[in-house]
C-alpha cells in the first residue's frame, strides 16, 4: 500500500487487514520516502528510504499527501508512473487518480461523456468570478484539489466573491466555480468497485453548513439505488478510468448531477450506513486483476 500518512488511517487499515487475511505479503510505503532512479543501462529502479530496492506486483494507492508544490506533486506522480512502467499494477491507476484529483479535469471528462454535472467554470480573473456570481446567484468556489469539504465556499454576493477571489489568486490558486445545484439538504455517496455498485448512502448536511461531507458532520442513511443513479455512477467511474471510486451525486429538479468522483474514498460513513465494508471487495478486485 502506498500512502503518505505516517500511520494508516481507518480505511487504509481495513485494506491492510484484508490483504493480510488473504496471506498476501504487504508493505506500507510512504510515498515521500520512495526514490525513483534511471540506471546506467537505462533500467528503472525504485528504492525506499536510504537503500533497499522495492519489488512489488501491485499496489493500492491511498494518498499522495497534501502537496504544497508542483515539483513535489510531479515527483510523487512520476514515482507512481514508474511503478506502472515497470509492470506494477496500481489501483487506482495513476491516470485515473489524476483525472479524479483535478476537479476541473474530472468535470470536463464527465460532461463530455454525457454525465450531468453542475455548470462549472475555471478562471484566473477575479472580474469573471464576480460577474459569474452575479449571473448564477448561489455559487460554490472550490479548491481545484481538495477533499472532505475543506476550503469550499458558498457565495451569493459578487463583492464578497471578488474579495475571496483576490485572496485565492494571490496564493496562486485558480478559481473553480460551480453553480449551486442541489434541491435537497443531502447528497448521495455511491461506492463503485470494478463493475459492481456496492451501495449508496444519503449524507444529510448538519444544520450549520451547506456541505454534506461526513468529515463536516453529515448524518448518513442507506439510500436506494435506481437505474439512473447506478448508470451515472458507473459511467462516472469508468470515464475517469478508475477501478473503484466514491461518487458524490446531487439530486436536482432535472435529475442527478455529479459533484466529484473520489479515487481514494474513505468509507466510515458508507460502512455505518450500509453495513457493507468495501475493503474486501477492493482487495478481491486487486488480487483478481493481478492473477490475470
Ligand atoms: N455545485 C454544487 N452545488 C451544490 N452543492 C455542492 C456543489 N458542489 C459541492 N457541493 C456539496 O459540497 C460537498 C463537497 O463538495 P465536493 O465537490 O464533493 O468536494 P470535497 O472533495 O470537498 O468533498 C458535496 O458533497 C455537495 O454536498
Ligand atoms: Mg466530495
Amino acid at each position: 500500500m502506498i500512502h503518505e500518512a505516517p500511520v494508516p488511517p481507518q480505511s487504509a487499515r481495513e485494506l491492510l487487514t484484508e490483504l493480510l487475511r488473504r496471506g498476501v505479503s504487504v508493505l506500507y510505503l510512504r510515498i515521500s520516502r520512495l526514490n525513483s532512479e534511471v540506471l546506467r543501462d537505462g533500467g528503472l529502479r525504485i528504492s525506499y528510504g536510504s537503500d533497499h530496492s522495492i519489488e512489488i506486483d501491485g499496489g493500492l494507492v491511498r494518498g499522495v499527501g497534501s502537496v504544497a508544490s508542483m515539483e513535489t506533486l510531479l515527483k510523487r506522480v512520476n514515482t507512481l508512473k514508474q511503478f506502472e512502467m515497470s509492470g506494477v499494477l496500481l489501483v487506482n491507476s495513476t491516470e485515473g487518480f489524476l483525472n479524479a484529483r483535478d476537479k476541473y479535469r474530472a468535470t470536463q471528462l464527465l460532461a463530455s461523456s454525457g454525465v450531468r454535472v453542475p455548470e462549472t467554470k475555471i478562471t484566473e480573473d477575479v472580474y469573471v468570478l464576480s460577474e459569474t456570481v452575479r449571473a448564477w446567484g448561489k455559487t460554490v468556489i472550490k479548491p481545484l484539489i481538495g477533499s472532505m469539504g475543506y476550503g469550499s465556499l458558498l457565495v451569493t454576493d459578487p463583492d464578497i466573491a471578488y474579495i475571496i477571489g483576490k485572496t485565492w489568486l494571490s496564493h496562486s490558486q485558480p478559481l473553480l466555480l460551480q453553480k449551486y445545484t442541489r434541491s435537497r439538504d443531502r447528497d448521495i455517496r455511491v461506492l463503485v468497485v470494478g463493475d459492481e455498485i456496492l451501495g449508496a448512502i444519503y449524507r444529510y448536511k448538519p444544520v450549520d453548513t451547506w456541505k454534506t461531507n461526513v468529515a463536516q458532520g453529515a448524518r448518513v442513511e442507506k439510500a436506494p439505488i435506481d437505474t439512473e443513479l447506478a448508470e451515472i455512477s458507473m459511467r462516472a467511474t469508468k470515464t475517469l478510468k478508475l477501478d473503484y471510486a466514491g461518487v458524490d451525486v446531487g439530486e436536482t429538479e432535472n435529475g442527478y448531477v455529479v459533484y466529484e468522483v473520489n479515487a481514494m474514498p474513505n468509507w466510515q460513513g458508507f460502512y455505518a450506513g450500509t453495513g457493507i465494508n468495501p475493503a474486501p471487495k477492493i482487495v478481491d478486485y486487486l488480487l483478481s486483476k493481478l492473477r490475470k
